[in-house]
């Protein structure tokens, strides 16, 4: 295929960086998506002309490519039972469970992989469409690990990278997938995969020397064609200056006051913020403070849980039996232990713009971040951005990618109830100058590695990969 396009770098995701807003009067337009991904991609898109291939979020949306705020935009329009195979069902019925060391069973469905290769040509050939030559592309996340081989294809002048945002499991789970070798080729169209952490690296390496028989060493793998790939760890974070300030903002600053006095100004705010996922291990979090208020050891009338779930992939079983489970715990929790006016637990399932997450994380004593997996688990990093005055307790889950990183918090095992509450004790009674010494030092680490480092750590690597290598090398 000879190219046509213009786009020196391409970022091809689910997802794309914007979301359709409908006005009161009934116009339409679109406003940029909270993550972090698009900010740091920005002024990189900017200088290189880039363009962003990805799904509007709804089915049947046919929509001409468009350019916002200076990105061209372009969208891959799915199907209403695309939607349902490929989205809800393959990426995340099937991957995303297996994945995250299946805290939910994966489903394993044959028209489902028939509909994930279908969309994910689909995402290769644009992306081949709008690449200019020698472009670099740069493909997100599970929902796509085909697109890299299909890509190189279509196109072998480009460079391409890969990222998942999501744990790599390890061979013994990874294993169950029937097509598990598609994927692991699909992949190695890469020419450099990258990881949260450097487990997930090894994971793909060792799985790929036993499922596809390649050599490799270390982090490369050595194609028989002579090509190499790199498999190497990028932990992703969050634009931290950006966050600071926000957090810093004196409209920030006022709302975190007046959640607090919303809440009765009690002694002690703690907080959960998660889009409502059965790995995040809400449900072992809240018993696990549930129990401290029973036992007597926290009392309503001075000490507040706040759960924010943001509502999520609502059509696909497991969630919906997810938020039931949650919904009925919350309400046992507040009618046996709650008080007039004092409810053990403030539960909010909506999602809120950045401001509003910053002003709670202002507003929070203690953060719970508990998943029993997470790739990385970027609530702990904004939390630990907003942390200004170094003071605040994190309390990590130890499965989360973050951990590696936030090695200052109280990190704990989310299986473990017990666990779990001596923790949130400790951290709820920790001297301000052990609070400050665990901030501090989390806090240098989410300034100096900020996404946009992140971004170009990987983006330099690609461009500096040697991008074919003739030598043959014998297997
Ligand atoms: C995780 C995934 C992303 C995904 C996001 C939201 O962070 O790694 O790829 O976009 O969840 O999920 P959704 O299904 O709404 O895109």
């Amino acid at each position: 295929m000879t190219s046509t396009g213009t786009a020196e770098l391409v970022i091809v995701a689910n997802r794309l960086p914007v979301d359709r807003v409908v006005e009161a009067d009934g116009s339409l337009h679109w406003r940029r998506s909270p993550g972090g991904l698009v900010s740091a991609m920005e002024p990189v898109m900017k200088l290189h002309g880039g363009a962003w291939v990805g799904w509007p979020g709804s089915a049947d949306d046919v929509i001409e490519p468009f350019e916002e705020d200076g990105l061209q935009l372009i969208p891959i329009s799915l199907s209403a039972s695309e939607v349902e195979e490929f989205y809800e069902g393959f990426s995340n019925g099937t991957l995303w469970p297996l994945y995250h060391d299946v805290v939910a069973k994966p489903e394993f469905h044959r028209e489902w992989w028939d509909s994930y290769v279908t969309v994910n040509r689909r995402f290769a050939e644009k992306a081949a469409e709008v690449a200019a030559p020698h472009a670099m592309v740069w493909v997100h996340d599970y929902q796509l690990q085909l697109v890299p081989q299909m890509l190189r294809d279509l196109r072998p002048d480009l460079r391409i990278g890969f990222f998942l945002h999501i744990p790599f499991p390890p061979a013994e789970l990874f294993q169950q997938l029937p097509w598990r070798r598609q994927v692991l080729e699909g992949l190695l169209g890469a020419d450099i995969v990258g990881f949260q952490l450097p487990g997930g690296a090894q994971n793909f390496v060792r799985l790929v020397r036993q499922r596809v028989g390649f050599k490799t060493h270390r982090d490369t793998v050595y194609l028989p064609d002579g090509r190499l790939v790199r498999a190497a760890s990028y932990p992703i974070s969050i634009d931290t200056a950006d966050f600071e300030a926000l957090a810093r903002s004196v409209t920030v600053t006022e709302r975190a006051a007046a959640i607090r006095e919303a809440l009765g100004n009690p002694k002690r705010v703690i907080l959960g913020v998660d889009r409502l996922d059965y790995t995040k291990g809400i449900y072992p979090r809240l018993r696990a403070y549930a129990e401290l208020v029973a036992d007597g050891v926290f009392d309503v009338e001075d000490t507040v849980f706040v759960q924010v779930a943001t509502p999520s992939r609502e059509r696909v079983e497991q969630y919906r039996r997810l938020r039931d489970e949650i919904d009925r715990l919350v309400g046992r929790v507040n009618g046996d232990l709650g008080e007039i006016g004092r409810p053990a637990i403030s539960y909010l399932h909506s999602s809120y713009p950045r401001e509003e997450m910053a002003a709670l994380y202002r507003a929070a004593d203690i953060m719970m971040v508990t998943p029993y997996r997470d790739g990385m688990n970027l609530v702990a990093k904004e939390y630990v951005a907003c942390r200004y005055d170094n003071d605040g307790a994190l309390v990590l889950s130890e499965f989360a990618g973050a951990a590696f990183e936030l090695s200052q918090s109280w990190l704990v095992n989310p299986y473990d109830i017990n666990g779990m509450k001596a923790a949130l004790v400790e951290a709820a009674s920790a001297e301000p100058k052990e609070l400050t010494r665990r901030m501090k030092a989390m806090r240098k680490t989410v300034i100096e590695k900020d996404v946009a480092s992140w971004a170009s750590g990987f983006l330099d690597d690609l461009t500096t990969i040697r991008p074919v290598h003739r030598r043959r090398v014998r297997r």
